[in-house]
């Protein structure tokens, strides 16, 4: 099983090709932010990686953080687009706490939604 390391929180093994987004939720048990039930549309589920950045990326990620003006800022990324393929290490940028809004979000289903077309960044 991978291991999800969450800088600061801990280290949690996650079931191989989980969502990230739910990993979060579920193994790290973290009030990660996912407005838009993880659809590529909102950006609030992002993540900042300090280790193990997935080299492919959705077209429907990529689209989005371009379009937000996102991509230049270094490892961050959408954990709604990525798979828990391999060990990886990310800060938890996008919390519920402090953030306003009544709720994390619908919660995101269990795959890649728009159905994931792989590129790379
Ligand atoms: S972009 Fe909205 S939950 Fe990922």
């Amino acid at each position: 099983m991978p291991k999800l390391t969450i800088t600061d929180i801990g280290n949690f093994e996650v079931p191989a090709g989980k969502r990230l987004v739910n990993a979060l939720i579920d193994e790290a048990k973290i009030d990660q932010l996912h407005a838009c039930g993880g659809h590529a549309r909102c950006t609030t589920c992002r993540v900042q990686f300090v280790a193990g950045e997935p080299q492919q990326i959705t077209e429907a990620e990529k689209q989005l953080l371009k379009d937000r003006g996102l991509t230049e800022i270094p490892g961050l990324r959408l954990s709604c687009q990525i798979s828990c393929d391999h060990d990886m290490e990310v800060k938890a940028i996008s919390r519920l706490a402090g953030s306003g809004r009544k709720d994390a979000g619908a919660r995101p289903g269990d795959q890649i939604d728009p159905p994931a077309v792989w590129t790379t960044k």
